[in-house]
C-alpha cells in the first residue's frame, strides 16, 4: 500500500481544517493508501477529533530538540503525542534553511520523536547548486548519516525518508524518472551500508516536491518508491481527493 502524506505547511486555520476533513472523508476510501495528514500544531486536537475511526493518521511538522520546560514557543514530542499525533515530519529544508537546523539538532529530534513513540518522516535533499556541481549523493548521504547517527536497526521501522529535492520543492520542477530511481538506490545503498542489506531495503522512501495530479501516476509507478509526502497539491481537499484516487 503507497503511503501518501499531506504536509500543509503553516497553511489553515482551525475552521478551514474542519472544511477540509468534511470534504475529504467521504471521498476517502480506508485500506487502499496510509493516508498521513500532518496538520500545523494549532489543529493536531481538533484534527485528531475530526479523523477519529477513519484510517486517516495524523502528524505534525516539527518537534523541539530538547524535553524539558524552558524552551518558550516550543512544542515537545510529549505534547504532540498527547494531541494524538503519530507521525512527525524532522529535517525539512525549510526548517534547515530558514531555522538553520543542522544534522546534530536532526539527530536529536529524531531520538525525542522516537522515545515519544511518534513515525518520523525524515526529509533530506540536494539544493540546485548542489545537484548542478554533482554533489547530489554525497549531500545525501551527509544528510542520512547525521540524522540516522546512534540508532538501532530496529528503529528503521519507524522512519520514513522522504527525499525532497530542495529545487522541486513548491516549483513545478521534477526530477527525471531515471534521476529519481537512481537517486533512491543511492538512498537505499547508504542503509544497507550503514545498517544492513535487509534494512536498505525495508526502509520507507517517499518522493516529495511539486507532486501533483498530473504527475502523481508517474511517480506512483516507479518501483523502489513507497509512497509520497505532498505540499502544496494537498492543501484543495477536492484535488487532493483526486489524486488519492489515482495513486491507489
Ligand atoms: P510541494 O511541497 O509539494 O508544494 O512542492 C512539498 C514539501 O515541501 O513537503
Amino acid at each position: 500500500m503507497k503511503k501518501i502524506i499531506a504536509n500543509f505547511k503553516m497553511n489553515k486555520t482551525n475552521s478551514e481544517i474542519k472544511e477540509y476533513i468534511m470534504k475529504l472523508l467521504p471521498k476517502f476510501e480506508q485500506g487502499k493508501v496510509d493516508l498521513v495528514l500532518c496538520v500545523p500544531f494549532t489543529a493536531l486536537t481538533i484534527s485528531k477529533f475530526l479523523l477519529a475511526d477513519s484510517g486517516i493518521n495524523l502528524g505534525a511538522q516539527n518537534i523541539c530538540d530538547e524535553d524539558d520546560g524552558k524552551s518558550t514557543g516550543e512544542i515537545s514530542g510529549t505534547m504532540i503525542k498527547n494531541c494524538g499525533a503519530d507521525y512527525v515530519i524532522v529535517g525539512h529544508s525549510e526548517r534547515r534553511v530558514k531555522f538553520k537546523e543542522n544534522g546534530r539538532i536532526i539527530n536529536k529530534k529524531i531520538k525525542l520523536a522516537l522515545k515519544n513513540r511518534l513515525k518520523v518522516v525524515l526529509c533530506i535533499g540536494e539544493s540546485l547548486a548542489e545537484k548542478n556541481t554533482l554533489k547530489t549523493n554525497e549531500v545525501l548521504k551527509a544528510q542520512l548519516e547525521e540524522a540516522l547517527k546512534g540508532l538501532y536497526e530496529n528503529e528503521l521501522d519507524n522512519i520514513i525518508i522522504a527525499y525532497e529535492p530542495v529545487w522541486a520543492i513548491g516549483t513545478g520542477k521534477t526530477p527525471l524518472v531515471k534521476e529519481l530511481e537512481n537517486t533512491i538506490k543511492v538512498i537505499r545503498k547508504v542503509v544497507t551500508d550503514d545498517f544492513s542489506p535487509k534494512a536498505g531495503e525495508k526502509i520507507e522512501i517517499l518522493y516529495g516536491g511539486s507532486v501533483d495530479l498530473k504527475n502523481c501516476g508517474t511517480f506512483c509507478k516507479i518501483k523502489n518508491i513507497n509512497g509520497m509526502l505532498i505540499g502544496g497539491a494537498s492543501l484543495d481537499a477536492d484535488n487532493f481527493s483526486q489524486i488519492i484516487k489515482n495513486i491507489k
